[in-house]
Parts: C-alpha cells; sequence; structure tokens
C-alpha cells in the first residue's frame, strides 16, 4: 500500500511564486511516489471575506494551476473542499477537542488578526482545526507545505494523538514535509516577511500568472542587502531569496549559481533571474489557458467522488468512537 499525502493552497488570490516552489513543486515531485490528494481548500479563504463570483472563479483557476504546474489527475485526486462535508463534520469534532490555549498561540492567527482581533471570524481563530480535519480525515501520512505551516502541523498531531488516546485509536499521525530549500521564499520589498497573496504591495509577490514585462520590472525593483556579490549568505536574506529561486527554477547547484555570477553583481544577475522566471512561467501559462472547462469539471466531479468515499469512513470511525453513533 502506498503512503498518503494531503496538501491545498486556498482559492484567495492567484498563486505565485513562493506557493509553487514551497508546495506544488513538491507534489509534482511526490505524486507517484504517494497516494495523492490535492485541494481547493475553499472553506478556509470564507475565513476573511470573500466575493461569492470571485470565490467560485477563482476555485477553478486555482485547480487549472494544479494541472498546470503538473498535478497528475490520473495518479492524485484533486478536488474542492466544500465538495466533501466531512471536512466541515471532523472540523466540529475536532474543535471539541482543540484548547483555546493552543489556537491563541497560533503565530499566523496572530499575524493575520493584528490589530484586528475583536473583529476577526470566529472561523478564522478556528482555521488551523479545519486544516487538522482536511488532513486527519484522509489518513495522511505526510503533509507537503511552506515552512509558515509547520506550527499548524504540529497543532493537527497534538489532536490526533489526544483523540487517540480518549477515543481510541483512529487517526493517523501526519508528518510534515517542508524542504529546506524553498520552504519559505521571501517578500521581494521585504526579505523579513514570507511572500504572500494578500500583501498590499504587489511588487512584492511574483505571481504564476505575471507576464514578463511585470516578472522582469518586479525583479529588478527587489530590494538587495549591503553587500554586492552573488551569493548564498544567510546573514543577507534577500541576495539569498532571489538566488534560492534562481536554484530551484534552473535546477542548478548552489555552487553552479555561485560560479554563474562570479565576479558579476546585481546589474547582470538581476535580469538573468528575471528571465529565468520568464522561461519557466512560460509554458506554465499556456498550460493554464489550455485546459479545456469541461475536461477540468470532469476531473474536480471525480476527484470529489474519490475524496468523499475516503472520508466517509474517517467520519464513521470516529462518529463510532466518540459515541455518536
Ligand atoms: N512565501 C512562501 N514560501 C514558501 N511556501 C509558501 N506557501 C505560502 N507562502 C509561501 C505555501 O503555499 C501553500 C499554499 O498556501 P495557502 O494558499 O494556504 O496560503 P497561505 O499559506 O496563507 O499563504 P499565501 O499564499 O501567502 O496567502 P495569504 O496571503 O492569503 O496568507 C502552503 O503549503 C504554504 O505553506
Amino acid at each position: 500500500m502506498k503512503k498518503r499525502i494531503f496538501s491545498g493552497a486556498q482559492p484567495t488570490g492567484d498563486l505565485h511564486i513562493g506557493n509553487y516552489l514551497g508546495a506544488t513543486k513538491n507534489w509534482v515531485e511526490l505524486q507517484h511516489e504517494y497516494d495523492s490528494l490535492f485541494c481547493i481548500v475553499d472553506m478556509h479563504a470564507i475565513t476573511v471575506p470573500q466575493d461569492p463570483e470571485v470565490l467560485r472563479k477563482k476555485s477553478l483557476e486555482l485547480a487549472r494551476m494544479y494541472l498546470a504546474a503538473g498535478v497528475d489527475p490520473d495518479v492524485a485526486t484533486i478536488f474542492i473542499q466544500s465538495d466533501v462535508p466531512a471536512h466541515a463534520e471532523l472540523s466540529w469534532v475536532l474543535n471539541c477537542v482543540a484548547r483555546m490555549g493552543e489556537l491563541e498561540r497560533m503565530t499566523q492567527f496572530k499575524d493575520k488578526s493584528e490589530g484586528k482581533a475583536e473583529r476577526a471570524s470566529v472561523g478564522l481563530f478556528t482555521y488551523p482545526v479545519l486544516m487538522a480535519a482536511d488532513i486527519l480525515l484522509y489518513q495522511s501520512d505526510l503533509v507537503p507545505v511552506g515552512q509558515d505551516q509547520k506550527q499548524h502541523l504540529e497543532l493537527t498531531r497534538d489532536l490526533a494523538e489526544r483523540f487517540n488516546r480518549d477515543y481510541g485509536e483512529t487517526f493517523i499521525l501526519p508528518e510534515p514535509f517542508i524542504r529546506k530549500d524553498g520552504a519559505k521564499i521571501l517578500s521581494l520589498k521585504d526579505p523579513s516577511k514570507k511572500m504572500s497573496k494578500s500583501d498590499p504591495n504587489l511588487n512584492a509577490t511574483i505571481f504564476l500568472q505575471d507576464d514578463a514585462d511585470t516578472i522582469m520590472r518586479k525583479v529588478k525593483k527587489a530590494v538587495t542587502d549591503s553587500g554586492t556579490t552573488i551569493e548564498f549568505d544567510e546573514s543577507r536574506p534577500a541576495i539569498n531569496n532571489l538566488l534560492t529561486i534562481y536554484k530551484l527554477l534552473t535546477g542548478k547547484t548552489s555552487e553552479e549559481c555561485v560560479s554563474d555570477f562570479e565576479g558579476q553583481g546585481y546589474g547582470q544577475f538581476k535580469p538573468a533571474l528575471g528571465e529565468v522566471i520568464v522561461e519557466f512561467l512560460k509554458p506554465f501559462q499556456e498550460r493554464v489557458a489550455a485546459f479545456d472547462e469541461a475536461e477540468l469539471r470532469n476531473v474536480l466531479d471525480a476527484g470529489a467522488e474519490k475524496a468523499r468515499n475516503l472520508a466517509s469512513s474517517t467520519i464513521e470511525t470516529t462518529y463510532r468512537n466518540l459515541g455518536l453513533k
């Protein structure tokens, strides 16, 4: 039996190069080795207000992006979270297992609600519980995510462990899969922050749908650290970040990347990096545009059916163990 992976992204905006390098690229690399489920987590998206029409459209667009990035619907299950009611059902059960204190420690909630916690939705607060439900529902062994999700994964394991202890063996304890390179791609404008879909500064984020001119402009405007050499250096997060993007998109080793720019400065490096990103995204964007709408629907319907079947067996066991059946 193959081990199982589960992961997802929110249809809250367009995917960026951080989402791709931190998560989606790893999905594509792991999908043949693992029984894979990749979800469009639209129920997570509604933890902040969304325009219903835009949300519907973005969910389908995100599915196209998964496919264009190389997720293969013949081996992986791609589905929309709200097509599987069991996510909400297990989420409620886990809400009754999670403790206020542990959710209050979640840094993502603190960051996202900063200065407006009183008005933040309860859903934003319990977001990590829904994420735990997503993962545990499928008895996932491995969860490939970016560094920002590590704390949520630890909570997921804690909830599973507590439930198993109190109500009997029910859930597999999942492991995070976080690669060293690419796990936290930084904002191009502020390397103390991660690159983010919702960053109000549009120059901070390279979206997978950006055109060539936009990409070249954003890379040229990216902030730099003091120092002029083009090399990996943890104490210079800006160049470290740009060189990591170069490394992951070219597939070169660190030594090869550094030797490509030996004796050169930002004036040579930035346009070369811009070109690499443009060349990488060109075929990706063509695939996004080419995917047939009806085919997309078929993939998502088949994915939802498979996910519903897998999820229903976990819900049965969970309810029985809890005394709900
Ligand atoms: N900057 C990043 N570097 C590496 N990985 C990242 N991920 C997100 N940002 C980076 C990973 O991408 C996957 C999908 O993320 P998500 O859709 O759940 O969104 P998010 O984590 O909330 O981050 P975003 O994309 O920046 O959105 P907003 O602005 O809405 O917060 C996850 O595996 C995540 O770790």
